[in-house]
């Protein structure tokens, strides 16, 4: 249990700890979820509970003319079915400031049930309230509404002439060039240039998302699976115009988030205004269609990559252009190009992102958005200028690794891709690949083998953290960050144990509620390193303060001494010149009279709060001229596609990160891992399938959009080469997002391999390859 209550934590062993940081340590919440105790947001029973259904619009866009409630409002146990008739006034959030997480959380200004218009087809227009969640569906079903149609954009190919190149800010990528890369290309001795597309994908994360809302006056508190509670509390706290004081949020467990839970949805609006409506507490777990229709997902996107080269294999050029979509009523771009301005040093490089505007759900971040399916188009085409070379996949792009930024020159912070590939050929035994396509076989599978690699830029963002040491040894850590299944708060129990020298077992560490210190969106990769280093300063501080406590007695050892002649260990502090002389936590503070010490990172006060934000955006934005903080990685594939069917098997995986310090390796490899997974689904069966005429997504549910299940996957191997980061507090960087990345290219490339046939549209289905 990571929010267990202070009492029932076991009193700490004595021996000196180990280092925690690095071992491959259980995760801390795992018994609790083992064993059922986990409470997700569905799990959360209040008094006098009542459940929300939705119901969906079924045309793309228009107005309501007609709503016909009667026949739900006569269901025995219907509470309430609110419309654009009936429902509270709400304000949706405008963006307060150009860093505003507003500007770019989708779905944020969406009217939701304050309009007669519809933006989408599948946009809520109705929620009904009832004593059971099954009367609520059953009721949902019976309100009738009809509409005035009015022209719809829904079609993205047909949409894709009218997109609009974006203009770069601070968060947004837009163009990048260096050179002249159409010049160069036309007169590159070698040349590949493609046209590749990647579909429209939703979220599917185990738990759908989930509200549970409860009004007391002005004062509103929210159970909800989120990504990001902070944002969740300021958005509610606008939309609903109540004292944001009074707005809690609170997600201890969140079983999965993949980008959809960052923001805030119609399922979290609409549940809490039924609340507000009704004056009951109300629940509403969204089914699968709901998440499909009403959570954004990611945009599908066409994608050009131009690659010139010298027929020894040097690149000249490199362009790489994409189109994603974007809902009327918001929706995020997918800079596909990302990657594109560092993997390659190319003289030439043109990058530039466009978006076209669909009347469509808000299109949303997707793990790793922009490198996800940009890695498709670029590690694609590398694949297939390597082809055209007669060259190896894996040497062409050793060949054109930079030793700085491709395109300003700028330092890599650490980037030793080279060390990736080669510990990835020599484990994975390339080198008994035979190059020509259709080599390879086993009866009748034909056998491929690829490669492709990975790359992402984790972001990093302020958090305010308390460290809490007792006499007996005991710390508390607490910081509102989202436990969404990978061990983060494991993480940041080794990180606090060896920061102040105390085994694992006697920190407890609590996250997941707007009442704690505010911490980090989980999200960009960030949230395991931006906890950490404010974890590191506090515990730093803390360290300060409890030798401040010693050095006040005559008779401690520590008397004269600085912290700089320390080291932590053993449940105290001990001298580095002389590891006896020392003591502990619980001999000076027991000495000092005090039960126990707390420091927190930032005043507890909103000046405090605000001046630590600029704090972080200052450093974060200075380190972004100063170098390329990235993380990389080599995907090694194989294939089997049965000659006669199509049908694709992926029989082997392998893949090297270089992704800085590993925590623990355990739950690491689990992230990286689970990226592949959702690679390997996008690469061969993830869809989602829009009717281009009406807007309206055909397959929303996991019957008809096929994730990969346990038979569907290899054994994947994932192997890191740890090596801490030197630019950052233990050398972290991020691991979230990077193992998505390259995997479609990965698995394109061995198909290829195997077949011969070259399939430049995702996902890789089996229609494509007879
Ligand atoms: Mo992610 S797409 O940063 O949850």
């Amino acid at each position: 249990m990571t929010r267990a209550p202070e009492r029932s934590r076991p009193a700490p062993p004595t021996p000196s700890p180990a280092q925690a940081v690095g071992r491959p340590l259980d995760r801390v919440d795992g018994p609790a979820k083992t064993a059922g105790l986990a409470r997700y947001t569905a799990d959360h029973h209040v008094p006098d509970l009542a459940h929300a259904a939705l119901v969906h619009a079924t045309v793309a866009r228009g107005r309501i003319t007609g709503l016909d409630t009667a026949d739900a409002e006569a269901v025995g146990g219907v509470l309430a079915v609110l419309t654009h008739h009936n429902a509270p006034r709400m304000t949706p959030p405008a963006p307060v400031s150009a860093l505003d997480l507003s500007t770019l959380a989708p779905g944020t200004t969406v009217d939701y049930l304050n309009t007669d218009r519809v933006h989408w087809n599948g946009q809520p227009v109705a929620v009904v309230v009832a004593d059971s969640p099954d009367t609520a569906r059953q009721a949902a079903r019976l309100v009738r509404v009809t509409y005035e149609v009015e022209p719809a954009v829904t079609d993205f190919a047909a949409a894709q002439d009218d997109a609009v190149p974006l203009r770069g800010t601070l968060l947004v990528l837009g163009e990048e060039r260096t050179g002249d890369a159409e010049r160069a290309l036309a007169t590159a001795p070698v040349v590949v240039d493609h046209r590749y597309t990647t579909p429209a994908q939703s979220h599917h994360a185990m738990e759908p998302h989930a509200t549970v809302a409860v009004w007391n006056g002005d004062r509103l508190t929210v159970h909800e699976g989120s990504q990001d509670v902070d944002w969740a509390r300021r958005h509610l706290a606008r939309r609903f115009g109540v004292p944001l004081a009074g707005v809690r949020v609170l997600s201890p467990h969140v079983g999965g988030g993949f980008g959809g839970k960052a923001p805030v949805w119609a399922g979290t609006v609409l549940t809490v205004l039924a609340a507000r409506a009704t004056g009951r507490a109300v629940r509403m777990v969204l089914s699968r269609e709901d998440v499909i229709r009403t959570v954004g997902g990611r945009t599908p996107t066409v994608q050009r990559v131009a690659l010139g080269a010298q027929r020894d294999g040097t690149l000249t050029a490199l362009l790489h252009t994409g189109v994603s979509q974007v809902g009327r009523v918001g929706g995020t771009p997918e800079p596909v190009g990302s990657q594109s301005r560092h993997l390659y040093a190319a003289p030439h490089i043109w990058i530039r992102h466009s978006t076209t505007t669909l009347d469509v759900l808000p299109t949303a971040h997707m793990r790793a958005p922009g490198e996800a399916v940009g890695t498709f188009a670029l590690e694609s085409a590398v694949d297939e200028l390597a082809v055209a070379l007669g060259m190896d996949p894996v040497e062409l792009r050793m060949r054109n690794e930079p030793d700085r930024d491709p395109l300003d020159g700028k330092r890599f912070s650490r980037r030793d891709l080279r060390a990736a590939y080669a510990r990835g050929a020599e484990r994975f035994g390339w080198a008994e690949r035979t190059p020509s396509p259709r080599s390879m076989r086993d009866g009748h599978w034909l056998v491929g083998r690829g490669v492709a690699t990975a790359f992402h830029l984790p972001v990093r963002l302020p958090a305010d953290v308390t460290v809490r040491l007792r006499a007996d040894g005991t710390v508390l850590v607490r910081c509102a960050f989202h436990e969404i299944g990978v061990g983060a708060a494991t993480a940041q129990t080794q990180v606090a144990a060896d920061a102040l020298g105390v085994p694992v077992e006697a920190v407890t560490v609590e996250h997941g509620d707007t009442e704690l210190p505010v911490g980090p969106q989980a999200g960009g990769s960030g949230q395991t390193a931006s906890v950490a280093t404010a974890l590191l300063e506090a515990c730093e501080e803390l360290k300060r303060s409890v030798l401040a406590l010693a050095r006040r007695s005559p008779s401690s050892p520590l008397r004269g001494r600085r912290l700089s002649e320390l080291r932590a260990g053993r449940g105290g502090l001990y001298r580095a010149d002389a590891p006896d002389r020392g003591e502990t936590y619980g001999v000076i503070l027991t000495r000092a009279g005090r039960a126990e010490i707390e420091v927190r990172t930032a005043a507890g006060t909103r000046l405090g709060r605000t001046l630590q934000q600029a704090r972080a955006a200052a450093g974060w934005f200075r380190d972004r001229r100063r170098w390329v903080r990235a993380v990389t990685g080599a995907h090694f594939c194989e294939v089997r596609v049965d000659e006669h069917t199509g049908e694709v098997r992926v029989s082997r995986w392998l893949g090297v990160f270089d992704v800085g310090r590993v925590v623990n390796p355990k739950t690491a490899t689990s992230q990286l891992r689970g990226g592949i997974v959702m690679g390997i689904g996008a690469a061969l069966s993830e869809e989602t399938l829009v009717d281009p005429r009406t807007g309206r997504t055909v397959n929303p549910g996991l019957a008809e959009y096929h994730v990969p299940v346990q038979a569907d996957l290899p054994r994947i191997e994932v192997d890191y080469l740890d090596e801490p980061d030197p630019t950052t507090p233990l050398g972290l960087l991020g691991v979230g997002e990077v193992g998505i990345t390259g995997v479609a290219a990965a698995v394109a490339n061995a198909v290829h391999h195997a077949t011969g046939v070259r399939v430049r549209d995702l996902p890789v289905t089996l229609d494509r390859l007879l």
